[in-house]
């Protein structure tokens, strides 16, 4: 979420919307695919929806067209309940606060997995639709190929305690307190950045842990998580 400027959102309605939570009838019936250009209305629509601010309009169509973005929807009855953005940065060209994530013997070659966006409609959460999301990301970038990737972080308000009990749920570590780090609505929030290491960027016993961790975490997810191709 660093860089970008936020703007007050114009949707009015947003208290006249229906919490009603609606369960799944099965986590296999919700594909994820890539986000392209026609999607960007849809998109807009929901941040509106999930954040209290409004990403410049660039920015939808640069997740909606740019291969830079590993940008994903969750589709169910073929509208998109789930999306999450992300991408890959050299660890070097971090920002100043961002820095320290990893040791210094990752620095010069290593590179970092960002979280620019996660979000799940309302009526849609607590059925593992984040989950699901967040473990197409994780194995994308725990492949091979994929090796100098040596974490995944994020920046998160510190008020948004649904998000913070979900990364930490997934074992995604507090690695800092950022005071003032957003400007919404002309108000100064503060902020955490969250990491969790992966392809052993936590060092050799996070390696361990790590892959004990995923191993369990397979055995144990629903059968219909663990059934599902990868993108
Ligand atoms: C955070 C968010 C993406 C979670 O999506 P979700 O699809 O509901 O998450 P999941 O169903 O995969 O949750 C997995 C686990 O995370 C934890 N969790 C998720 N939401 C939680 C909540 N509101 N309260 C407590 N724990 C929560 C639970 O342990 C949950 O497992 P359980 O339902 O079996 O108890 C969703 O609340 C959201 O879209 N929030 C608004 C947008 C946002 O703030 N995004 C994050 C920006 S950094």
């Amino acid at each position: 979420m660093a860089g970008i400027n936020w703007y007050r959102s114009s949707d009015t309605n947003k208290d006249c919307a229906v919490d009603v939570h609606v369960p799944l009838c099965s986590l296999a019936d919700v594909q994820l695919r890539f986000l392209c250009p026609t999607d960007l209305s849809e998109v807009r629509a929901l941040c509106q929806e999930w954040f209290p601010i409004e990403y410049p309009i660039t920015w939808y169509k640069e997740i909606t067209s740019s291969q830079r973005f590993y940008a994903v929807a969750a589709v169910y009855n073929q509208v998109i309940v789930g999306l999450i953005v992300a991408e890959i940065k050299p660890y070097r060209i971090l920002n100043d606060e961002d820095a320290g994530i990893l040791a210094k013997a990752f620095v010069k070659t290593s590179e970092v997995g960002y979280i620019l966006s996660l979000g799940v409609s309302k009526q849609y959460r607590r059925n593992g639709i984040a989950t699901l999301l967040l473990d197409s990301l994780i194995n994308q970038l725990t492949t091979a190929e994929k090796n100098k990737v040596k974490a995944i972080f994020l920046h998160v308000l510190t008020t948004n305690s649904a998000a913070i009990l979900f990364y930490e749920h997934r074992r995604f570590q507090l690695h800092k307190f950022l005071p003032y780090y957003y400007l919404i609505n002309g108000r100064c929030k503060d902020g955490f950045t969250y990491v969790l290491y992966i392809n052993g960027g936590g060092g050799l016993f996070t390696w361990f842990i790590e892959k004990i961790y995923r191993a369990i975490y397979w055995m144990w997810k629903p059968r219909t998580l663990r059934q599902r191709p990868e993108l």
